[in-house]
């Protein structure tokens, strides 16, 4: 049992958080209800689902979204094609302001977005911040239906688009300005700038991953099939976490701004991943909607435990720990050679997953007879691809310099 007093308070940048979990903009956050039971279970804070102007006519399909699921139903990847709050805006100040007052130690934040004028930008943002929001989140990055009107992902795949945006909106609010990033670009680290330069006080990342979930094989219509037609969505949930991880540590290596992370958070431990690579709180959307905002109680509960194991004392502590191992390719160890074992030989169930493997896409280093996995070191490239097919955990890589004879 550890004896570290830990505890989940943190902050980013100047908003103070009893936890780092926030409801990120979307479903979850779409009403006041919502936003008032999900803070009732323990959340710190939500992002609103984004707020337009009433001029901005928000009209969705249906049905909008798509899902791939694994074996047991579990969710792997999601898309949504869904636009943005289709409530008006004195629904959103009045809301904004009477959970200020209902939850003043959480923290709100208005998620915004409109015209492709900034001008609009600048009143919409006038007109949250004087209802009480905590912050801004400039939506930048939503990358289906808006760029089309030359906002959401059309601003922030462009860092001169994004300056001049963020500049405008920084000019007329006082409160925390958030930029939100999309993934859809091919280097982040200058939109990254652009919006700090500007004004910025703290980045979130990432919107979705802009994809096109499938096609149905007997009709032939892309998926989701509104009316026999598709459009390419935003990809979500599990799947996409790699890409946020790599999104927020590729920034917090280059920029000392406050970072959220998004994307594929649905476990403490995917918080944990983004904290110690460079995030300060993590926003959660897909993993609410699919399993409900009940996952806090979790998700708190194992961090905590987990801070403890490690004697932090708060999730600052974890910040960044593992971004120094982040290296360039040159620059990783050839001196540490790895071997496959055939570790833990009575689990095995002779399916033979593992010589397939090695045969068609490994060096025809590993063989099976009468339940026996042979491994012939010497052909061995220490790829680890057996270790990943086996379904039973047969075999693990071991250090050349470790292993034992098996
Ligand atoms: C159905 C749906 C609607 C969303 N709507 C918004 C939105 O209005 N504004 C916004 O900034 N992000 C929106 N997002 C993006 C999420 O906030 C989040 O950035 C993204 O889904 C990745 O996180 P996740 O894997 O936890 O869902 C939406 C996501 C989904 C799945």
């Amino acid at each position: 049992m550890s004896t570290t007093d830990t505890s989940l308070k943190t902050t980013v940048g100047s908003l103070s958080l009893n936890n780092p979990f926030l409801l990120a903009s979307g479903p979850p956050t779409a009403s006041g209800i919502q936003i008032r039971h999900a803070f009732r279970l323990g959340w710190a804070g939500a992002v609103t689902k984004t707020i337009v102007p009433d001029t901005l006519e928000i009209e969705d399909v249906s049905p909008r979204f798509a899902a791939w699921k694994g074996q047991d139903a579990g969710l792997l990847g999601f898309e949504n094609i869904e636009l943005l709050s289709k409530r008006n805006l004195s629904y959103w100040t009045g809301e904004i302001a009477a959970m200020k007052k209902e939850y003043p130690d959480r923290v709100l934040i208005a998620s915004i977005m409109a015209s492709p004028d900034p001008a609009e930008w600048q009143d919409l943002a006038g007109t949250v911040q004087d209802a009480g929001a905590d912050a801004i989140e400039l939506n930048v990055s939503c990358p289906h239906g808006m760029p089309e009107q030359g906002v959401g992902a059309a601003i922030g795949q462009h860092a001169s688009l994004v300056r001049e945006l963020t500049h405008a909106v920084r000019g007329v609010v006082r409160i925390p300005l958030i930029v939100k990033l999309t993934p859809n670009v091919t280097d982040i680290v200058p939109v990254a700038l652009a919006a700090v330069e500007a004004g910025a006080d703290i980045l979130t990342a990432i919107n979705t991953v802009q994809c096109l979930m499938g096609v149905d094989l007997d009709t032939l219509e892309p998926l989701p099939s509104v009316a026999g037609c598709s459009t390419y969505g935003g990809y979500s949930g599990p799947a996409v976490k790699p890409i946020g991880l790599r999104v927020i540590s590729q920034i917090a290596r280059e920029l000392p701004v406050p970072l959220m992370g998004i994307g594929g958070i649905s476990r403490w431990q995917d918080a944990a991943e983004y904290i110690a690579v460079g995030a300060s709180a993590v926003q959660v959307c897909t993993a609410v909607m699919w399993n409900g905002a009940g996952i806090i109680r979790e998700m708190t509960r194992g961090l905590s435990g987990y801070l403890a194991e490690k004697h932090l004392p708060d999730p600052g502590a974890l910040r960044c720990r593992a971004l120094p191992r982040i290296a360039s390719h040159a620059s990783l160890s050839r001196d540490t050679a790895h071997c496959a074992c055939a570790e833990f030989p009575d689990r095995c169930t002779s399916c033979g997953r593992c010589v397939i493997a090695c045969r068609d896409g490994g060096y025809h280093a590993i063989s099976l007879t009468d339940r026996h996995v042979a491994i012939d070191k010497g052909r061995c490239d220490g790829c680890g691809l057996c270790s990943f097919v086996c379904p039973e955990g047969v075999i693990v890589m071991q250090p050349r310099t470790q292993m034992t004879g098996r």
